[in-house]
């Protein structure tokens, strides 16, 4: 085989086969394949896509690129939830602590933020002390132990994904179904779990900007879980205004210890209750939603939720007592706030826009390398369909540098539209598609 056929190929719309595919991600893992030919090959799959069997056998050879991790120590049903990518999106701060309070044994493999979006290691690296890679043995201790653990990805979990995400990242080729579904599931796969739970985003702040193709990711998604025997189950939600209150890595933890805590935002806490159940269902300690939102609301209002997420922390080198005492945080030295000019209602909170602004403000990673600021950041105090009174604090930016405040401001304020008609709030789960079909809401 040579690998210029095969970009010729798929170039002229024709379908690899899985031994083509298995060869392409082989010598390209090796090194045998260089980035030119590679990024060609993307650039060809972006235009001409790949069918429903070249997605599963990309993903199949993906997964098997390294290692796949043996948690057949933990004791349990494991089940794992991902996110696409998105703004503000702190679910797994809440969901795996509130899950694991349930019972449901959670081993975790989580990922960095890279442009707009976050990630769930950068919040976590904010609480001081907090490990969040782990040796397998630990790994497999602490979900024994505690009940729940989340660390990076292991070097050798789907190395295929991670030389190729980064060649996507700068070629143009992320936004893509086929190379989103491999590249996610690949991981999955790799990550050992026994089910998944998929959160779909779609919208302005995520890589799906519409409903369609978020149910297209998440039926190929869904169909990749299965067929490698996991149950899997992808929830769409919306990802057109940021989740929650808080961007940024210390105020997310913050918004997450306060949700645990009774205090949280509707949004965030009925996405997390929503993905939760699942993941209890999957894990088989409740039947039907109705009982999981039950016991996922007791293991809240008891705090035994938050408590698990103080253990966890614990567990992993971080200081739990920063989880009440938030000056132990990361904290920024200037908090500007933005203020109503009359009375009015929010309209619209751009999410990728102001994902990018929490970027640019030190929150996040324009390229892989690039250092965090994990205080920085953006508290939207308003949501959308929320009314303020003229010079009631609508937003406050955390930053630390005066000037890189002066300028990203601007595209705060434009990133946030208001009306002085009352506006509706925005529907925040479109549909649940399992393998036995799509249910919308
Ligand atoms: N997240 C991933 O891990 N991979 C993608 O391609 C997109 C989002
Ligand atoms: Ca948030």
């Amino acid at each position: 085989m040579r690998m210029v056929d095969l970009i010729k190929k798929k170039r002229d719309g024709q379908e690899l086969s899985k031994e083509e595919i298995e060869y392409i991600i082989k010598g390209y893992t090796a090194g045998d394949i260089p980035d030119y030919q590679m990024s060609a090959l993307t650039m060809a799959i972006y235009f001409r896509g790949m069918s429903e069997s070249e997605t599963t056998n990309l993903t199949l050879s993906m997964a098997r690129s390294g290692e796949i991790a043996d948690l057949s120590a933990i004791n349990g049903i494991k089940v794992d939830k991902h996110s696409t990518g998105g703004v503000a999106d702190t679910t797994t701060l809440v969901l795996v602590p509130l899950a694991a309070a349930c019972g449901a044994p959670v081993a975790k493999m989580s990922g960095r933020g890279l442009g707009h979006t976050g990630g769930t290691l950068d919040k976590l690296e904010s609480i001081p002390g907090m490990r969040v890679s782990l040796s397998m043995d630990e790994f497999v201790n602490n979900v024994n132990n505690v009940g729940l653990a989340v660390i990076g990805q292991t070097e050798d979990l789907a190395p295929a994904d991670k030389k190729l995400y980064a060649l996507r990242d700068v070629t143009a080729t992320v936004d893509i179904i086929p190379l989103i579904a491999s590249s996610i599931m690949s991981k999955k796969l790799a990550g050992g779990s026994d089910a998944i739970v998929l959160d779909v985003k779609v919208g302005d702040g995520a890589f799906m900007k519409d409903y369609d193709s978020a149910l297209k990711l998440a039926e190929i998604m869904v169909k990749i879980g299965e067929s490698a025997g996991k149950r899997t189950v992808a929830v769409i939600t919306d990802m057109n205004q940021p989740l929650g209150l808080a961007i940024g890595n210390s105020l997310e933890v913050i918004e997450a210890c306060e949700t645990l805590k009774g205090r949280g935002c509707k949004d965030l806490l009925d996405v997390c209750m929503f993905l939760g159940s699942y993941m209890l269902m999957l894990a088989g300690i409740a039947r039907t939603r109705e009982e999981a939102v039950s016991k996922l609301e007791s293991a809240l209002k008891s705090g035994s939720g938050f408590k698990k997420f103080k253990e966890m922390v614990k567990a992993q080198g971080g200081n739990p007592e920063a989880l009440d005492d938030y000056s132990l945080l990361p904290e920024a030295k200037i908090k500007y706030e933005i203020k109503a000019e009359k009375d009015l209602y929010i309209s619209a909170l751009h999410a990728e826009e102001l994902g990018l602004c929490a970027m640019r403000l030190g929150a996040g990673r324009a390229t892989k390398d690039d250092v965090i600021d994990l205080s920085a950041g953006i508290m939207l105090n308003k949501k959308v369909g929320d009314f303020a009174h003229k010079d009631e604090v609508i937003t406050t930016v955390y930053a630390n540098d005066e000037q890189r405040l002066n300028e990203v401001l601007p595209d705060i304020l434009n990133s946030i539209e208001t009306s002085e008609e009352m506006v509706e709030r925005p529907r925040l789960i479109y549909a649940l598609v399992t393998r036995d079909g799509i249910e919308s809401f």
